[in-house]
């Protein structure tokens, strides 16, 4: 039997939606509030909001980071995912998608478990790593970064800890020949793989969501 990567059968995703319920009236309003203050459409899928969720749990997350706040969409997944005494770090280079999150964790009444950090992320990681070592990093920013922020990760996560890579498949670009305007997102995206599949520091794989969700978890 041939089976497909991932699927193309609207029914099946429909299906998928309906009893998994992946978004509630909450999200929902995450994306309306974003959508009115300007911000780009660039959430997690509901579905992946999910699997950041089920992750969470399946680690028994209590100390998460994340890279690439937005509205703080994906943020209320992973907290979502964590007990009453779990935290996240977020980090959010553009202080108008912060101050959306902000609001966004308010109203999840998750003030005081989310921080974020507004500033480019390859800068101001060195603040958390005293508070380390984390149990699961989501990383969603600027693609380029990804190579060095997955390292990060690998220095920075407990042995059984979780690194989480959206956006995996960069839009089919992972393919393509790294030149033109894709070409450090291409190189990025692809030194982050290596780190997850060869660098012997995780067990990784890719979930064939829409967008590529790789996980991988630490083993040295
Ligand atoms: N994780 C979010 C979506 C993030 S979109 C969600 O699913 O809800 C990517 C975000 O990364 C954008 O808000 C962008 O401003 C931010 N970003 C881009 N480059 C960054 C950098 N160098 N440091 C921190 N944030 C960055
Ligand atoms: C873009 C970024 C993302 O993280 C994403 O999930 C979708 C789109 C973008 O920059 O276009
Ligand atoms: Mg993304």
């Amino acid at each position: 039997m041939n089976k497909s990567f991932g699927n193309a059968d609207p029914k099946l995703e429909a299906y998928t939606y309906r009893t998994f319920a992946p978004e509630d009236p909450f999200l929902v309003d995450v994306r309306g509030r974003a959508q009115a203050a300007g911000l780009p459409d660039i959430h997690v899928a509901p579905l992946d909001g999910l699997h950041l969720e089920v992750l969470c749990r399946l680690v028994g997350a209590k100390k998460a980071v994340e890279i690439g706040t937005l509205a703080g969409y994906s943020g209320t997944c992973l907290l979502r995912g964590m007990p009453p005494s779990g935290s996240l770090h977020t980090f959010e280079i553009d202080a108008r998608h912060a101050a959306v999150a902000r609001e966004t964790f308010k109203r999840a009444g998750f003030e005081g478990r989310a921080r974020i950090h507004v500033g480019p992320a390859l800068e101001r990681l060195a603040e958390i790593v005293a508070d380390g070592p984390f149990d699961l990093v989501f990383i969603d920013a600027d693609k380029s970064s990804y190579g060095a922020y997955t390292e990060w990760a690998a220095e920075n996560l407990r042995h059984g800890g979780a690194v989480i890579l959206d956006n995996a498949f960069l839009f089919g670009q992972i393919v393509d020949e790294p030149k033109g305007e894709a070409a450090s997102a291409i190189r990025g995206m692809r030194r982050s793989h290596e780190v997850l599949a060869r660098s012997g520091r995780f067990r990784s794989t890719m979930f064939p969501t829409g967008e590529g969700l790789a996980v991988g978890v630490k083993v040295a």
